[in-house]
């Protein structure tokens, strides 16, 4: 893309969600694989089991998609977007980790947060991949494998789909602020795509092949806002026995298991008790700066190499929960 942005982000780093009953939320995602980081009167704060103070944020009220946090290089990057139009002044950030922060609000009306600054903590298990013995290549002479049943090991937040108008007026408003570009267009007719992949241009280092989705909101009645958020597992294993925990606790399954085609990654969707959809994913692909912009037709097929087909349910835009009318 053309135009300069003000910086160029390293990652997402967590997710802002409301809903009525934290008790609840926390007792989903312990089922998902995270552990609390904190929990205070009106917000709670999960961790993976990664170096992250928490992935995952959860303040109380109606149920909504708030918004969610892209991790910068450093403070200097803070202070560029502080000194831009729309920008808050850079602030401490009051929750476990500490750190500073800026935030704006995107188009559809997300609160977009950048963060520099967390203390890392202490992992909570080896995130290491399980060692495979694949043919000619053995990594497991005279030991066992043994997957131990329980929630998957969660490394990191990985990513997150949004619903919105325009998915190329997004990616401009996200490019010109935070620097992602596309790594995947699909087209409803020739330039007119109705989903972008987008990553993190970290250059010659290569990044995730999307940190953000954009997704058209045709196919949710017009409606912007969340489509999935999503978390990195360690390995497959981690997404089969933590979908048989999920399954075991009683959990809303929605997709999967299955390897998509962009992007590669296998994955397993479920949803919270208020229907907002998190994935665990493994094996994603990886693309520095360099790599060119794939443009796909809508027609190109499923959008699963292996797996269910993707039921019509999925990343529609969730409506607020009805009020209750007053006579
Ligand atoms: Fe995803």
């Amino acid at each position: 893309m053309s135009t300069q942005p003000i910086i160029r982000v390293r990652d997402v780093a967590f997710p802002r969600l409301q809903v009525p009953d934290l008790d609840q939320m926390e007792s989903f995602l312990m089922d998902f694989g995270m552990v609390r980081a904190e929990r205070r009167s009106d917000v709670l704060y999960m961790r993976s089991a990664g170096t992250a103070p928490y992935v995952h944020v959860t303040h109380q009220g109606e149920p909504a998609f708030l918004g969610f946090a892209f991790s910068v290089g450093s403070r200097a990057d803070l202070d560029s977007l502080a000194a831009s139009p729309g920008f808050t002044p850079v602030e401490a950030i009051d929750a476990p980790g500490g750190g500073w922060k800026t935030s704006t609000v995107d188009t559809v009306g997300h609160v977009v947060e950048a963060v520099f600054g967390f203390e890392p903590v202490t992992p909570l298990s080896d995130l290491s991949p399980r060692p495979l013995n694949m043919g000619e290549t053995f990594q497991r002479i005279g030991a066992t494998q043994r997957i131990k049943s329980g929630p998957s090991r969660i490394k990191r937040f990985g990513h997150l789909a949004m619903n919105v108008p325009d998915p190329v007026a997004a990616l401009a408003w996200y490019h010109a602020r935070f620097g992602l570009i596309a790594s995947d267009r699909v087209n409803l007719a020739p330039g007119m795509p109705v989903a972008i992949f987008t990553r993190c241009d970290k250059g010659a280092e290569p990044a995730d092949h999307h940190s953000i989705l954009f997704a058209s909101n045709m196919s949710s009645g017009g409606v912007s806002g969340l489509n999935h958020l999503s978390w990195e597992v360690c390995d497959i294993d981690d997404v089969q026995a933590g979908r048989e925990h999920l399954a075991a606790k009683g959990r809303s399954h929605e997709w999967g298991v299955g390897r998509h085609l962009l992007g590669s990654q296998v994955f397993d969707y479920w949803r919270d008790p208020w229907g907002h959809i998190h994935e665990h994913w493994t094996d994603g692909d990886q693309f520095d700066a360099s790599a060119p912009t794939g443009d796909h037709s809508i027609d190109m097929g499923a959008v699963s190499q292996w797996g269910p087909n993707m039921p019509s349910s999925f990343g529609r835009t969730i409506p607020p929960i009805p009020r209750s009318k007053s006579a």
